[in-house]
């Protein structure tokens, strides 16, 4: 079989001025997409390196600032992409706030740390999703970047408003993925695993390596930690013509360990 083709000229990628943001910008970039919207919501200078490695590859970045909370912002940010690129034939949303705005355990949540989390990702693709269907035509790919176990977990005390965000945005694709499949766009989500160079690099080094030590202790099947470039190879998995008739799904990108389960000691899970 020959190579994967991604037809697509132009991306936005949002929250790619670093972490997994810029690892799918770049894959983009490497898979042919010459105009690249990196977005950001208040540190341009990663944006700007961001663009320096695009660049490198051959693309044509363009920095588009927005907070993803604010529906006047995006508007603002797809008046700017229509004017410089034309049309859209990728959207992934990625972008996620800093902890602090929704990070606590449920019963000390506040109206503003719930709305951060759902408006941040619900409502934002319900946003972006309108406007970049707008600029795109017959092909076109839509990529949200989950989490999937919080939305079905409830262990993970502080992401009790991401979780219930993140599920409601899986549901949401679902129903792009349907009414959009006559356009022959599709609408899918990647869910990363616990990634190496992403929020977790703001971690004390030993919590770090911790969680490298959990993953190679078999919690990972393949023995570590995801990377950006693992979720920006599955982006463009999903951005390829053979993907085409794959739409409305999650795709884990976990090397394996949404397939762990709790109910058993690591040593009979591994077969021992
Ligand atoms: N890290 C993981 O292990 C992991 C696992 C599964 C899923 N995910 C998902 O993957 C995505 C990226 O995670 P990450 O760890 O790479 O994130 P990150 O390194 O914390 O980067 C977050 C990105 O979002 C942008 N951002 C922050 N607040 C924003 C706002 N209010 N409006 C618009 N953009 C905003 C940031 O822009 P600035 O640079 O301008 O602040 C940055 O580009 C998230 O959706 C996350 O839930 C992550």
């Amino acid at each position: 079989m020959a190579g994967l083709v991604v037809m697509a000229r132009t991306a936005l990628v949002t929250g790619s001025s670093r972490g997994i943001g810029r690892g799918i910008a770049l894959k983009l970039a490497e898979c042919g997409v010459r105009q690249i919207g990196v977005h950001f919501q208040k540190n341009r200078p990663a944006a700007e390196e961001t663009a320096h490695l695009l660049r490198e590859c051959g693309a044509e970045p363009l920095l588009v600032q927005a907070d993803s909370m604010r529906p006047d912002d995006i508007s603002r940010m797809f008046v700017e992409l229509r004017s410089a690129f034309g049309s859209l034939d990728v959207f992934v949303a990625n972008a996620r706030p800093d902890v602090q705005h929704f990070y606590q355990p449920v019963l000390e949540l506040t109206a503003e740390h719930w709305r951060s989390a759902i408006d941040s990702q619900a409502t934002a693709l319900l946003h972006c999703a309108r406007e970049a269907v707008g600029m795109m035509g017959q092909g076109g790919r839509i990529v949200a970047v989950t989490y999937a176990p919080g939305g079905t977990t409830g262990s993970w005390r502080s992401w009790a408003a991401m979780g219930p965000a993140k599920a409601a945005m899986e549901s949401l694709l679902r129903y792009l993925a349907w009414d959009l499949a006559k356009h022959g766009i599709t609408a899918n989500a990647v869910s990363p695993g616990a990634t190496d160079d992403s929020v977790f690099s703001t971690l004390p080094p030993e919590v770090l390596d911790a969680l490298r030590g959990w993953a190679g202790a078999g919690w990972v099947p393949m023995g570590r930690l995801t990377t950006p470039a693992d979720v920006g190879d599955a982006v463009a998995l999903l951005c390829s013509e053979q993907a085409r008739f794959i739409t409305g799904q999650t795709l884990h990108v976990d090397g394996g360990a949404s397939l762990a389960s709790a109910d058993f000691p690591m040593e009979f899970q591994r077969g021992g």
